[in-house]
């Protein structure tokens, strides 16, 4: 456990490489249970959730181990399906552990999920495509507990887009006997991402990209390998990062093509970058007088992920911002906490109102991975100095935030405490 100490006021230049996908990995990691013999992840991530879902594979039998940036994962013998709730409560993602070890074994007990604080966390959705998958699924006070024998392709519309949800369906239906089709789904990067590599498994899935997702069943997969892709939210964060110092940032591997909503908005804000042999440029030293008006939406639109540390840099931003959160409810916190830097911020008819100004340094505390990151970059743009406690919250989904702002100029300092999180314990 530990905090940040940031002396505020140093403009960001220089050239980052940006860290591969924290929400990609989690379901490619899930899907490793889906076969016999050995997966391997490059340029995995180095990030606690890795960390927390790597230990509920061993849990269940896999070995684990690294060698560099890669993570291997040999799951030929998965003894137990039964994840226990000091395990699947570290983190959201364990849900999709119930689509891919009830394939593999045929039940399943998942302790309920954590997640962030961030609104309700609801797993309704994953429960009903793995129901109209042929699941049996009770839910006692504890967790949820999954039987089948062969799951059996079905037709199922989503109600209501989610991300898990579709890839827990996915999950589900690779291995199930006869097609399905799953309607309404969602389209952001990480479903394709992990559609792509179930495929290289030997996976039938087609139609990821058009929201109608066909899969034929197939009666076993095999081992495959991939290189986990750019994390288009820490590169977004060091977008903003420098946007919120008025810096020049450079992003090696930056997933251009899916933070298009972002740099979209960068230019209105008067914010210039382009990209060259596999680099984003981003030049942000036009930013500061021309306000922010945007909704968070599912992808392509702009990411509720970003909504916080975009709203950090807002409050640097003369002028009346507005944005307004439609995916998660009760994400706002970080926006608010950031008025104990001086910052003019309400929620007005369910939006958040940023009247830009000066931030002066404070003591902060982080409730939330995203709400982390957005503290930090406050810090960056303030007067004096900023400390920001549990930094738990940032470590589950940045390698290392400190080191990467540090090698662009940043004052930015970690330092160890005995503290436990004043939080709630949750993640994204
Ligand atoms: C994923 C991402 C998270 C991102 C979010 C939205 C991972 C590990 N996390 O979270 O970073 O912020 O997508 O882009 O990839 N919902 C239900 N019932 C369900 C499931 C979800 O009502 O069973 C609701 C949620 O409360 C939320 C909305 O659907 O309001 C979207 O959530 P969802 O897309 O499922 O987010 P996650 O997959 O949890």
């Amino acid at each position: 456990m530990g905090r940040y100490r940031i002396e505020g006021g140093h403009r960001l230049e220089g050239r980052v490489r940006v860290q591969g996908s924290k929400n990609a990995v989690l379901p490619m990691m899930a899907a490793s249970l889906l076969q016999k013999g050995t997966v391997i992840l490059r340029h995995c991530p180095r990030i606690d959730d890795v960390r927390c879902m790597e230990e509920i594979l061993r849990y269940t039998g896999a070995r684990t181990w690294w060698q560099k940036g890669d993570l291997f994962l040999d799951c030929r013998d998965i003894v137990t399906g039964k994840i226990p709730g000091a395990y699947a409560d570290k983190m959201r993602s364990s849900v999709f552990l119930l689509g891919g070890l009830l394939p593999r074994l045929g039940s399943a007990f998942v302790s309920y999920p954590g997640g962030c604080t961030i609104g309700q966390r609801p797993v309704d959705l994953h429960l009903s495509v793995l129901r109209a998958l042929g699941a049996k699924l009770t839910e006692t006070g504890e967790g949820i507990s999954a039987s089948a024998g062969r799951l059996r392709g079905c037709s199922h519309h989503f109600p209501k887009i989610s991300v898990g949800a579709t890839e827990n369906g996915v999950l589900a239906a690779v291995l199930a006997e006869g097609k399905t089709c799953l309607y309404n789904c969602a389209r952001e990067p990480e479903i394709l991402h992990l559609c792509r590599f179930l495929r290289r498994m030997g996976a039938v899935i087609q139609g990821e990209e058009s929201g109608t997702i066909r899969i034929r069943g197939v009666s076993g997969l095999h081992s495959a390998e991939m290189e986990v892709p750019a994390d288009r939210i820490a590169a977004g964060t060091y977008l903003l990062a420098g946007a919120a110092t008025r810096g020049e940032v450079a992003l090696e591997g930056a997933p251009v093509a899916e933070i298009r909503s972002l740099l979209e908005l960068y230019g209105k804000m008067g914010g210039q970058y382009e990209v060259k042999g596999g680099t984003l440029f981003t030049d942000s030293r036009g930013i500061g007088n021309r306000p922010v008006q945007v909704a968070t939406g599912c992808y392509p639109g702009f990411p509720t992920d970003l909504q916080s540390p975009l709203a950090a840099v807002c409050a640097t931003i003369e002028g009346i911002s507005r944005i307004r959160e439609t995916i998660f409810e009760d994400r706002y916190q970080a926006a608010l906490e950031l008025r104990k830097m001086g910052a003019d911020i309400s929620v007005r008819d369910g939006e958040l109102q940023i009247c830009g100004g000066r931030l002066r340094g404070a003591a902060l505390r982080a409730g939330d991975l995203r709400g982390g990151a957005a503290l930090i970059l406050a810090g960056l743009a303030a007067s004096g100095v900023t400390q920001i406690e549990n930094s738990c919250y940032v470590e589950r989904g940045y390698e290392q935030i400190e080191k990467d702002l540090r090698q662009l100029g940043g004052a930015v300092r970690y330092e160890k405490t005995s503290r436990m999180p004043v939080y709630a314990d949750t993640e994204e």
